[in-house]
């Protein structure tokens, strides 16, 4: 399937979680138009405000390799119920990526794909600055 090696690298980045607070692990991995893929995983820290999501370190990760272009996300957690971005992440991926697919999935292989559109209806971004 057309998610499968961006879910693959997004599980993969999962395994490098520091989620020793939460102990909720998750990865997610970022895809270029040319197919290039940046993994991330979330970082938390003891002040936990510090924390980073993993969707933000895999754009973060891109953004500094110099990329610019994005066609698909990755979110992945070991949760029955599917993880969806958090409402600063979903910022971030609109400024970052605008209106991409974003592949949730989980380890026993539940998949389901959403449109930026449907999780982050009217956002604020530059158009309005
Ligand atoms: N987290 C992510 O990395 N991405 C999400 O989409 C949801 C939340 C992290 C942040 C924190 O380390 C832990 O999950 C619990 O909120």
């Amino acid at each position: 399937m057309e998610f499968d090696a961006l879910i693959k690298a997004a599980t993969q980045a999962r395994e490098n979680a520091h989620a020793r607070f939460s102990n909720f692990r998750v990865g997610a991995a970022l895809r270029t138009p040319a197919g290039k893929i940046f993994g991330g995983c979330n970082v938390e820290n003891a002040t936990y405000g510090l924390t980073l999501c993993a969707e933000r370190v895999a754009i973060f990760k891109a953004i500094s390799e110099g990329e610019r272009r994005f066609d698909a996300i990755a979110v992945v957690t070991d949760t029955d119920s599917l993880t969806p971005p958090c409402g600063a992440c979903r910022q971030l991926i609109w400024e970052f990526c605008g209106e991409v697919p974003v592949v949730l999935a989980n380890l026993k292989g539940k998949v389901e794909v959403l449109r930026m559109s449907a999780l982050f209806p009217r956002p604020f971004d530059a158009s309005h600055l």
